[in-house]
């Protein structure tokens, strides 16, 4: 299915306001301590999908619980994708969202991976802007908040017949937020998975599909009690080479904050598009940047003979976060009490100036959404 064939577009769309929206003060309340993705705004964004009509019945509707047949594919075989990405309100009111353009693609091309319909970029943009319309009051204002942003698509078919659904929705909803990991920015410590992969050739990986995560659960669970933030997979063939976090992209900083070097895009990792951007400041500043193979023993070597100085994680829901040591079955590499690296900070301060309006956004990467 194309995208032409698929979409009557541009969508237009409907809006049913909440009768049940909270006010003012119980929002306030909400926003002052978002956590992560335990608090939704009062509406969301449907659109269907047959394979008869294409996308249609575009609608901004109460936020609420899905009725779904118990047949329903998704529920079976997990035919399911999403995107995350945030909302940032600058200091004039406005708000932004960044490149989500690049959201739109990933949408359309785990689409093409998990057999299900592409959602046009323009209609996909659309449906951020009009859940901000309605809600745009639950993006918070304080420093290092936003409203993240969770569009999804579900195979809704009733029949448990195992080949691609022919109903399909796509929904957005929205969560206020405040840092991913309780601790704010501090930095972290991250478990490597020797005995579990994430994804394998030819599979997966590189599609933002729920599946990936509920293979990652049992692994992160691992890393909980090993007093860890994060799980880190090797690649599934050689298990030697390191391919990303459960949720997020890996960065190292070497030669003393000269070279960013970063595994390479192989099909079995996401395409963070906070990876993308960092890849581009680093480069403006005329830092050396290599997408290459990383094994876990050049990250020994590196902290031990000096040469990797910082690590640090990067993506929508973590920004970029230091990353202090790798805990493994066999020891531990860096030191979980080192404080966050200069070059990890700098990045990130430049990367989060942009998405907040407070620097000029010299690659065009903001859309605004209330407009
Ligand atoms: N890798 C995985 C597995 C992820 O879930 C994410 C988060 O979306 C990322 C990387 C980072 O991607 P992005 O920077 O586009 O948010
Ligand atoms: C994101 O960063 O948007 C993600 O999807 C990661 C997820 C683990 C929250």
């Amino acid at each position: 299915m194309t995208i032409a064939e698929s979409s009557t577009f541009p969508l237009k769309f409907e809006l049913t306001p909440s009768q049940a929206a909270r006010d003012e003060a119980e929002r306030e309340v909400i926003l002052a301590d978002p956590g992560f993705g335990k608090h939704f705004t009062d509406h969301m964004v449907k659109i269907d999908w047959t394979i008869e009509d294409g996308w249609h019945d575009a609608e901004v509707i109460p936020y609420g619980p899905l009725m779904l047949d118990p047949s329903a594919a998704v529920l079976h075989y997990a035919q399911e994708i999403f995107e995350g990405l945030k909302a940032y309100r600058h200091a004039d009111g406005s708000i932004w969202t960044f490149r989500p353009g690049k959201n739109a693609e990933r949408l359309q091309r785990s689409a093409r991976r998990l057999a299900l319909p592409e959602l046009a970029t323009e209609d996909f943009i659309e449906s951020l802007k009009q859940l901000v319309a309605v809600d745009g009051s639950w993006v918070p204002s304080a420093p290092e908040t936003s409203l993240y942003i969770r569009p999804f698509m579900i195979a809704n078919e009733s029949f448990l017949g195992v080949r691609p659904s022919q109903r399909v929705a796509y929904y957005v909803i929205a969560s206020p937020a405040g840092a991913y990991f309780h601790g704010g920015v501090a930095p972290v410590s991250i478990w490597l998975s020797t005995e579990y992969s994430r994804a394998g050739r030819g599979g997966t990986g590189a599609a933002k599909c729920g599946g990936n995560y509920a293979a990652s659960l049992l692994p992160q669970q691992e890393a909980y009690e090993n007093g860890c933030a994060q799980v880190l997979f090797l690649d599934g063939e050689t298990g030697r080479h390191i391919d990303e976090l459960g949720g997020m992209n890996i960065f190292f900083v070497h030669d003393g904050g000269t070279k960013l070097v970063t595994p390479r895009l192989t099909g079995t990792i996401l395409e963070g598009i906070t990876r993308d951007s960092i890849i581009q400041l680093a480069k403006d500043r005329g830092m050396t940047v290599q997408e290459r193979d990383v094994t876990v023993e050049e990250w020994r070597q590196g902290v031990a003979d000096g040469s990797i100085t910082e690590v640090f994680a990067c993506g929508t829901a973590a920004v970029i976060t230091p990353i202090s040591a790798l805990k493994s079955v066999d020891g531990v590499i860096g030191d979980e009490n080192a404080p966050a690296g200069e070059l990890t900070m700098s990045i990130r301060q430049e990367l989060t100036d942009i998405q907040y309006g407070r620097v000029a956004d010299r690659h065009g990467w903001l859309t605004r959404l209330d407009a």
